[in-house]
């Protein structure tokens, strides 16, 4: 088996151009599967197969997919009942054809959605009706086309406030405070065998630990389909503390629901205003030379305590893999990383595991190592 996967590595590198250790024998993925699926988020270059070496990199080193921009609403219904599917479908082919599956990122956000959503024909706010009726048509048509290929849909994403109590977004204002049930309830019966999580960041903060617990016990004294949890991890070297990390999984698994790290970075650069660290995208700062230190190259020692976090994270991640189900990162290389343009725009930041050649950090065979002596 294991002879098998080095060949076939070993072909595939030569196709791809990556250089892989010579010491490395599995795969990222391989090395975690008896632990929790490790997976990467594309962008839309990325599936339409225009950045080279890319896909055949995923192939490799990841078992689930999330698509980083394409399946948000802006970008999937632009416009009122027209549908952009191009994209996700080359997404799911490409998947299927490698034995990757698929995550739905995103069915509900108060970011990346158009101002019409919300809007009546006058321009004026549009009525609950009128808004809820949006929503039903589109995750019924979003989650019908893709019924039973997708494993499970973020349902609904940053739904709360730092400390815990619910955003007044756009939907909030609409629909009212059930409506994170209501989407659950949509959702489930447009493809009753998708899983559906609830996606935040900050989630090492107690305070939105806490919102996080209390909404999930009000949803499951409903009934509502609730799948998981989705802790973002938008992180930095500079935070989160680990034990924080580690207390909110604990917190979370006693819910008796998985946790999924759903959109693992970590930024090596000063985060300019650590009143706002997270991942609030309306966040954009002017950019001064003094947040970008690393626009030349980033020094060793910066690389190594890189390395170190993600080392430190992963082996949290492995001690409670009873509860993690899923690692992904959010974007396959530094290159396309969003975090070189947030929260300022042109900044050169390092938080992924391939540099921008595609090449993998000196932390990735120390990954698979970590794995391999976990020891299942
Ligand atoms: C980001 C993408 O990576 C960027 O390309 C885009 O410009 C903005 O959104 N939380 C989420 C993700 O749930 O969808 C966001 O992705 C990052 C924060």
């Amino acid at each position: 088996m294991r002879s098998t996967s080095l060949c076939l590595m070993l072909c595939s590198t030569l196709l791809s151009g990556t250089v892989l250790a010579e010491n490395q024998t599995i795969s990222l993925q391989q090395a975690y599967s008896p632990y929790f699926s490790v997976g990467t988020a594309l962008s839309e270059r990325q599936i339409r197969d225009q950045e080279p070496g890319t896909l055949d990199l995923v192939k490799q080193q990841f078992n689930v997919l999330t698509a980083e921009n394409i399946m948000k609403w802006e970008a999937i219904e632009p416009v009122e009942g027209q549908f952009n599917f191009a994209a996700a479908d080359a997404m799911i082919e490409f998947a299927e054809a490698n034995n990757i599956k698929v995550i739905g990122h995103v069915l509900l956000w108060h970011e990346q959605t158009p101002a019409w959503v919300f809007q009546d024909a006058k321009g004026q706010p549009a009525s609950k009706e009128l808004v809820l009726s949006r929503l039903t048509n589109h995750i019924n048509a979003v989650m019908g086309r893709y019924k039973g290929r997708i494993q499970g849909w973020d349902a609904v994403n940053e739904a709360l406030n730092e400390d815990g109590t619910l955003r007044q977004s756009n939907w909030y204002k609409a629909l009212g405070e059930d409506y994170i049930a209501t989407v659950f309830e949509i959702a489930h019966k447009a493809d009753p065998k998708a899983e559906l999580y609830y996606n935040d960041f900050n989630l090492f903060k107690p305070e939105k630990r806490d919102g996080v617990l209390k909404l999930v016990a009000a949803l499951k004294a409903k009934n509502v389909p609730i799948h998981g949890i989705g802790e973002q991890g938008h992180y930095s070297l500079d935070y989160p503390e680990l034990q924080q990390v580690e207390d909110s999984i604990i917190a979370f698994g006693k819910t008796g629901l998985p946790v999924m790290i759903t959109e693992l970075d970590i930024s090596v650069l000063p985060f300019p205003d650590p009143e706002n660290i997270g991942a609030d995208i309306s966040l954009n700062m002017q950019l001064k030379q003094e947040f970008n230190p690393y626009a030349a190259g980033l020094p060793k020692a910066v690389s190594d305590q890189l390395s170190n976090k993600y080392l430190q994270l992963f082996e949290l991640f492995l001690r409670h893999s009873n509860v993690v189900q899923r690692v992904t990162l959010w974007g396959v290389n530094d290159n396309q990383t969003w975090r070189n343009d947030w929260p300022m725009k042109g900044r050169t930041d390092y938080p992924l595991l391939f540099d921008r050649k595609n090449q993998p950090k000196e932390v990735v065979p120390k990954l698979i190592k970590l794995a391999e002596k976990a020891g299942k």
